[in-house]
């Protein structure tokens, strides 16, 4: 018998390369790369829907180019009627997460590609599902408050489109570029897991739907996207920012995460960061909600000085989405809008590489147990 005992496990596969990739780049040293661009290069420089093209393409796109993808995706954001009623359908009491779950498996039915995964199926179904995953986020969001939908507008951008369809109200300028900038910043991350989930999902030729429904199952989770929601439950919880020490102290008492900080690969601070605390805190000035971006400062300090870790990307993006109107249980979703791009574009890679991720196990069981037929046990 070959012994699995003489296997070695890397826990939590930390560490572990599972693939090649020329996607994106997390540098435990503090920094992030979209196709060899340092993110600090690229937001505020680029729109939304010129990373989406970098990620799918490769490259980043002329202008044509670019506003050829900006129109595909804008009328590509009208859902199936069949998913519009099922959305309604659902108790009011689930999770927007489970509810968009349930709609990215139920869309697959009504995509004219079928589960065909040839490079121009692939391609045409990365960018529905780049538009229609924001634009469910958009119709739950506008069925959960008993509003109508409202219907895209090509003359404006695609990320403006999703706030707008969200919302119902147009973004003013502000708005428009820091729901830009959040989209870019959650874009793409290396091999997180719900990117490893979609990438195990595709490497058995699975169509595009079931390994982005398995992603957006993996990010709901908690120690993944889900903290982004979670930091906004703490928030709440910390009315000043005296009560901050003896709150965050009184978790790490308790063996309690503090959600929205820590990493598994950086080292030094999240490089989104810097940038989600700059719009966190011009948005709270705006909203009237300075004392908001304070306590979150507060929390900062006091969590840094008791574990030497720092903000990761859901902290100040849950408090940049809040500002921008975005109901607690609809952060993570947000998130999930922006990750479908790099999703699709680590999907059709690991299309590509063709090979089944496969790992093994170290056995720790028993081996020949007498067996006992149910009658006698
Ligand atoms: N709160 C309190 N302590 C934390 C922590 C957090 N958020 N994140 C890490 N730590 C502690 C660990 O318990 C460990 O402490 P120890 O050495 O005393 O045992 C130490 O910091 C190092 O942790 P590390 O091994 O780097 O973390 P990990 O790779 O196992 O886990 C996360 C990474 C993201 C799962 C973890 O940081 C976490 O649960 N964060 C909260 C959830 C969150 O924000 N997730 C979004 C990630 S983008």
């Amino acid at each position: 018998m070959d012994s699995s005992q003489d296997k070695v496990v890397t826990r939590g596969l930390r560490d572990v390369a599972a693939a090649e990739t020329k996607i994106s780049f997390v540098d435990p040293m503090g920094a992030l790369y979209y196709l060899g661009y340092n993110i600090d290069a690229l937001v505020g420089h680029v729109c939304y829907e010129e990373v989406v093209y970098l990620l799918l393409n490769g490259k980043l796109p002329t202008k044509n180019e670019l506003d050829q993808l900006r129109g595909q995706l804008i009328s590509e954001m009208q859902l199936p009627e069949a998913v519009i009623n099922s959305i309604k359908s659902f108790p009011v009491s689930s999770h927007p997460m489970e509810v968009l779950r349930t709609e990215i498996s139920h869309l697959s039915m009504y995509d004219p590609d079928g589960d065909s995964t040839s490079e121009q199926a692939i391609s045409r179904q990365a960018i529905r599902l780049v538009a229609k995953v924001p634009a469910i986020v958009a119709a739950i969001h506008r069925s959960r408050s008993n509003q109508l939908p409202v219907a895209p507008n090509p003359e404006i951008g695609f990320s403006e489109n999703f706030l707008y369809l969200f919302r119902g109200k147009p973004a003013d300028s502000e708005e428009k570029e820091a729901i830009d900038r959040y989209m870019t910043l959650h874009a793409d991350h290396g091999f997180n897991a719900s990117t490893f989930a979609a990438r195990v999902t595709a490497s058995t030729n699975s169509d595009m739907y079931s390994a982005v429904t398995c992603a957006v199952g993996t990010l709901k989770g908690p120690l993944h996207g889900g903290a982004s929601e979670k930091v906004m439950y703490m928030l709440d919880n910390i009315n000043t920012e005296e009560e901050v020490e003896a709150y965050i102290q009184g978790m790490l008492d308790d063996q309690k995460k503090i959600m929205g900080f820590g990493h598994r690969v950086y080292r030094a601070e999240d490089p989104r960061t810097k940038h989600l605390r700059e719009l966190a805190e011009d948005l709270c000035r705006r909203t009237n909600t300075k004392n908001l971006y304070k306590l979150c400062v507060r929390i900062e300090n006091v969590v840094h000085e008791k574990k030497k870790i720092f903000p990761n990307v859901d902290f100040y993006a849950a408090v940049t989405l809040n500002a921008l109107g975005v109901p607690f249980q609809f952060v993570t979703p947000f998130f999930a809008s922006s990750r479908v791009s790099g999703w699709t574009a680590h999907i059709m890679e690991q299309y590509k590489d063709a090979v089944l991720l496969r790992p093994t196990s170290k056995y720790i069981g028993e081996y020949g147990r007498p067996f006992i037929p149910i009658e006698k046990r």
